[in-house]
């Protein structure tokens, strides 16, 4: 397969939010805080920092206009954004599908709007994948809760590899995180699939049809040097963020300052960027402002 670049990334902002209720009850849960910015910062962080620059992103009908007020078309961070309704959470499949005009039979990405991804080699590996791509990838890490999420199981003497989503059992402790890239293929397979017991479509068959077909990637993040964190649950929120809120002091740099990276990465130029910040609060702000101005 020809090796293409991947300009182009769908964030997936919807869903039921029921771990959150009350809040979602107003609001999308990814619009909620880690520390001190909106859970979908985090998200955007990987797309804005490794070379994504046009960013669709999609949610209920009833949350896109707090999107918009949020993120606007995206030209303080030096990227295009744009919005999309999913009339109804049916799965995350449904995103290639919804996207499928958005990417233009190109390679894409795709990242969970409610996971946050950081760490060592997370930009050095998403950056090489994202600039010279040829072929679909998920992405793994070791995490001790295998209930929750898709878990890659091998079995190497066969060199075969299946994905079951939440098992009750498994000997493996490798998850699927939430970020993936696919090509027209995988928009493919994601119109034929039916849904679940649980009414949805899976991205797990879609990638286990990958799987199948020999036509995917699976790259591991090594979870010593890496951080993952699923932030779709109320009761982790606080954990998380006191985690973040000291790596961020060890480290002198935010995560996730979506301002401070377009800034670094030259999306931006320096007078945007001060105009930007001018007479904002909040310690998002004051930290670029005592760094910056
Ligand atoms: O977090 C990684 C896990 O994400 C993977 O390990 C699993 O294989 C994958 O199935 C998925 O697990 P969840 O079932 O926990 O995904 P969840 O329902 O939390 O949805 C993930 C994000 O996608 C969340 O931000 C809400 C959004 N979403 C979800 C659905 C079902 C939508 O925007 N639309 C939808 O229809």
């Amino acid at each position: 397969m020809k090796s293409q670049k991947v300009t182009r990334g769908i964030i997936l902002a919807g869903g039921k939010g029921t771990r959150f209720e009350p809040f979602t009850l107003y609001t999308s849960k990814h619009l909620l805080p880690i520390n001190d910015k909106p859970i979908i910062f985090y998200p955007l962080s990987n797309f804005i920092k490794n070379g994504i620059k046009k960013i669709l992103i999609i949610s209920d009908k009833k949350y896109i206009e707090n999107y918009k007020s949020l993120l606007g078309s995206g030209q303080q961070f030096g990227v295009s954004i744009s919005y999309k309704v999913q009339k109804k959470p049916r799965g995350l499949p449904e995103a290639l599908i919804l996207g499928e005009k958005f990417v233009k039979n190109k390679p894409f990405a795709l990242n969970l709007g409610d996971h946050i991804l950081f760490g060592k080699d997370v930009d050095k590996i998403l950056k090489k994948n994202f600039t010279k791509n040829n072929s679909n990838y998920i992405f793994t890490i070791n995490h001790k809760n295998t209930k929750e999420y898709g878990v890659l199981e091998k079995d190497k003497k066969k060199n075969k590899f299946r994905i079951i989503e939440k098992p009750n059992k498994t000997k493996s402790k490798e998850i699927v995180v939430g970020i993936y890239i696919y090509d027209k293929d995988a928009i493919k397979i994601a119109k034929k699939l039916k849904p679940s017991s649980r009414k949805e479509l899976e991205i797990t068959d879609l990638n286990n049809m990958l799987i199948d077909q020999k036509k995917i990637k699976i790259l591991k993040f090594d979870n010593k040097k890496n951080f993952w964190f699923d932030a779709g649950d109320s009761n982790k929120v606080l954990d998380i963020s006191s985690f973040i809120k000291k790596y961020e002091k060890k480290s002198k740099i935010q995560i996730a300052n979506l301002n401070e990276i377009a800034l670094l990465k030259k999306l931006i130029n320096k007078n945007k960027f001060l105009n930007e910040i001018r007479g904002k609060k909040g310690s998002y702000f004051e930290y670029l402002k005592k760094k910056y101005e």
